[in-house]
């Protein structure tokens, strides 16, 4: 039984390669970081996913190799501010979050196999502290949808905010902050339930639901208010 989890360098995807490694599962990884890599996958690939030829060849690589499960896992923001992003950052995080997907899954046959996505709550709504990262995870949540409507076994996981490297320089208050020990665990329920679409937590997801249901300009007057940025402005 083989489990492809990118981004199982660190948090959530270390957290779950150590999980299903512990559950006898043979875990190939793809990140940069190789030592961190060695400590949790029986094969591994170091790449930086923001090099599309190079994960192009990686999937060439894993053309004939039969997965039970991929969990496209690998992510990355810019910081969070209302600054215009660079094109080069704003394409980084399309790369990462998105583009890499693709090149990877292009040579793999994933016919039989459980394609897990990792998005995020904020892909429900385009925060202005966020522009490349709450884009990159709604065309996230388009392409994994495509998959799934076309009757691959996908499953699209919406986390809100959760202790890991990716969170903990933020300065602002993160509602409903989960302990990367519980998302894991929320995460693993979530694969062995066989649903496609997953937000959670919910209490988080339902309150920003309500919200997009405000009038378009009441909204922006509460996020000028209320979402703020990582940069001191
Ligand atoms: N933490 C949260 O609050 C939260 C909430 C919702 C959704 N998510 C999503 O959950 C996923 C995992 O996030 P996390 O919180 O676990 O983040 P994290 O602790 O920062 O880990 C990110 C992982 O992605 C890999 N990665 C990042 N850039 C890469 C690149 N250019 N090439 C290859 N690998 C790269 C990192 O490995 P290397 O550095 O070794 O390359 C690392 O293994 C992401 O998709 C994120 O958007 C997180």
């Amino acid at each position: 039984m083989k489990i492809l989890i990118t981004g199982a360098s660190r948090g959530i995807g270390k957290a779950l390669g150590e999980y299903y490694k512990n559950k006898g599962f043979e875990i190939w990884g793809i990140a940069r970081d190789e030592g961190a890599l060695k400590e949790v996958c029986d094969k591994y690939f170091v790449c930086d996913l923001s090099n599309i030829e190079e994960v192009s060849e990686i999937s060439k690589k894993l053309s004939g190799v039969k997965f039970d499960m991929i969990i496209l896992n690998a992510g990355i923001s810019t910081p969070h501010s209302r600054d215009f992003p660079p094109i080069e950052a704003f394409k980084k995080v399309f790369d990462v979050n998105i583009l890499s997907i693709h090149a990877l899954l292009e040579h793999i046959d994933f016919k039989d196999s459980k394609l897990v996505f990792i998005s995020s709550l904020a892909s429900l709504l385009g925060a202005p502290t966020s522009l490349a990262y709450s884009a990159s995870k709604r065309a996230l949540n388009s392409y994994a949808e495509s998959l799934y409507f076309a009757g691959i076994d996908a499953v699209l996981i919406l986390p809100g905010f959760i202790k890991t490297d990716m969170t903990k320089n933020h300065t602002f208050y993160m509602p409903f902050l989960m302990d990367l020990d519980d998302a894991t665990k929320r995460i693993v329920k979530i694969i062995e339930k066989d649903k496609f679409f997953n937000p959670f937590p919910l209490r988080f997801y339902y309150i920003i639901k309500l919200f997009t249901l405000l009038p378009n300009n009441l909204k922006r007057k509460i996020l000028k208010k209320y979402a703020k940025s990582d940069i001191v402005e």
